[in-house]
């Protein structure tokens, strides 16, 4: 049988402000998977957390997309969800948009990576999971580790990867994917995934057998709410070794720290930190962004693990890299570029602040002539 893994997350409350969900909740979305995985609708799964979102790992023979899997998840959220209220937790239910569960959590708010594969003899396997930034934050690391002989040495030295691999490039404003081949339309993906706020790299096969290598999740809460509603915080999953990146070659694009969308309010760009589970949470302007990797190895369905990748020296240097780099940012204000720019800022409160001035703006040449400064400060000069 073909074994899928399901990542799927949701921050749906926090201890203190948008910090890490208080273990009560973590508990009781356990509770719910595990009773799951009693009745054998999961083999089996693990919770875990990276700042504000829980994290459900699990694995099963439905397949993605399947209603039975989102279901649960919607029903751990919701227990989780339940004690948060009870605790008076900060933004109870946060990322839960709608009150109705209709089959599948796509578009409800969670955050969803699903890969479905036939079992290799072994499986390594490693999931992503980030807080405060976007889906187009894996962006840059997604095409390090399938695209870039500097980061990836297999891409020259293992016959099965010397092909290249195959981006599926997903535009979240118009909800249509591109395929695109590397090493041949490099150029071309590079000119869409250099905007990570509209394409999002979604998924990556390898070229030679069609395999299914990688998964990023896309949901963007702002355009599914229509309103700024938090970060979406995605998560990724990627296989390893045998004929795809080695593990070592796939953490290596994130020892650069580089600038991604979100941390404060959603709407500053800042470094993303690898960091391990022990700093999965978040603290200095509700920040710096993050990200958690965990290590499996998938046996029968079985996720034996996790290994916490990051929890190691060798990636001192990035963080304390990072570290400078936040502290860079955070002295422009909020001054672009570290906020972010008006796209962007148009699910936030701009659109607000460019209304209540709208009667205010006046043309050049007028403000020549305006007659008293008390006018232009009223509007009343229309
Ligand atoms: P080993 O010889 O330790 O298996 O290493 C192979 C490899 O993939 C290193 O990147
Ligand atoms: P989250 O999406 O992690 O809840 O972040 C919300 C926020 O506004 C942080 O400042
Ligand atoms: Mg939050
Ligand atoms: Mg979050
Ligand atoms: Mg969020």
């Amino acid at each position: 049988d073909k074994i899928t893994l399901s990542v799927i997350k949701a921050d749906v409350g926090s201890i203190s402000g948008h910090y890490m969900p208080h273990p009560d909740q973590l508990a009781a979305a356990t509770k719910v998977l595990s009773e799951a995985k009693q009745k054998g609708l999961l083999i089996d799964f693990y919770v875990t957390h990276v700042g504000d979102d829980i994290q459900l790992i699990m694995t099963h023979t439905k397949g993605p997309d399947h209603p039975d899997i989102h279901g649960l998840a919607w029903d751990a959220f919701q227990a989780a969800t339940k004690v948060a209220k009870e605790l008076k937790l900060y933004a109870a239910g946060q990322d839960l948009l709608s009150d109705a569960f209709s089959g599948n959590v796509r578009g409800l708010g969670p955050g969803v990576a699903e890969l479905e594969m036939e079992e290799r003899k072994a499986e390594p396997v490693i999931t992503f999971h980030a807080d405060k930034t976007e889906p187009g934050a894996f962006n840059l690391p997604m095409y390090r580790i399938f695209a870039d002989p500097f980061n990836t040495a297999g891409l020259v030295i293992d016959p099965r990867m010397h092909a290249g691999f195959v981006f599926e490039v997903f535009d979240v404003y118009e909800g249509k994917s591109v395929l695109l081949k590397t090493p041949e339309e490099s150029y071309d993906l590079l000119a869409l995934i250099g905007t990570p706020g509209r394409y999002i790299v979604r998924r990556v096969y390898r070229k030679e057998d069609n395999l299914l290598a990688a998964v990023v999740s896309v949901e963007r809460l702002n355009l599914v709410a229509g309103q700024y509603v938090g970060k979406d915080d995605p998560v990724a999953i990627v296989r390893a070794q045998s004929g795809l990146p080695a593990v070592g070659e796939i953490l290596e694009a994130f020892a650069f720290p580089h600038l991604v969308a979100g941390w404060m309010r959603g709407s500053h760009h800042g470094p993303l930190v690898p960091v391990s589970m022990r700093y999965a949470r978040v603290t200095r302007f509700d920040g710096p962004p993050r990200v958690l990797a965990l290590g499996w190895n998938i046996s029968k369905g079985r996720l034996i693990g996790p290994a916490d990748l990051f929890d190691d020296v060798a990636f001192d240097e990035t963080r304390r890299l990072a570290l400078q780099i936040a502290e860079y940012m955070r002295r422009h204000g909020p001054f672009m570029p570290h906020r972010l720019g008006p796209e962007e800022m148009e699910y936030t409160t701009l659109p607000e602040v460019l209304e209540r001035l709208k009667n205010r703006f006046v043309k050049t040449e007028e403000v020549k002539v305006v007659k008293r400064h008390s006018e232009m400060l009223s509007g009343e000069h229309d």
